[in-house]
């Protein structure tokens, strides 16, 4: 399985070549083909790139666009920000944590990962979700059990 994902990576990392090579780059190609960064992906790089493995860590844990973990069915941010909060965010939140049974970052039937987030940017519409990679705005309290049935049709999903 580890020789299997280890010639996986070296495979998306040749697809690279003949690009301007870096760490960032090498680490963003393998996140987008396997969704995560498996932990062979670190020596991998360092290889490929001559970067050293420390270095790569380096990177790998500065951005937080990255994943460490696979990815879920399903993922959902709720925002907690000011605006989100003033305009009733905190009950969607609740609504979210009750329904889809959240215990830690995970909800009960372990499809979807679930955070809050501080502020998504779209503070206008708030309150402001994202279900998997779609921002939904002005999401009502008396909605969120229909956007938990239907988390097949927001965005895109693994
Ligand atoms: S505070 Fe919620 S989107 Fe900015």
């Amino acid at each position: 399985m580890v020789a299997e994902q280890t010639s996986k990576i070296k495979a998306i990392l040749e697809t690279q070549r003949g690009r301007t090579i870096t760490a960032l780059s090498s680490l963003i190609a393998i996140q987008n083909a396997v969704g995560y960064l498996p932990p062979e992906s670190m020596e991998e790089v360092a290889s490929f790139t001559g970067v050293s493995v420390n270095d790569v860590w380096g990177v790998a844990t500065f951005y937080t666009h990255f994943r460490h973990e696979p990815p879920l069915k399903h993922s959902v941010e709720v925002c907690w920000g000011p605006s989100c909060h003033l305009r009733g965010g905190d009950k969607v939140m609740e609504n979210f944590k009750k329904l889809l049974g959240v215990v830690g970052e995970k909800s009960a039937n372990n499809e979807v990962s679930f955070k809050g987030s501080s502020c998504l940017a779209a503070c206008q519409q708030a309150p402001v979700i994202m279900a998997n990679e779609e921002l939904v705005g002005n999401v009502k309290p008396e909605q969120v059990q229909d956007i938990v049935n239907n988390l097949d049709k927001y965005g895109r999903h693994h």
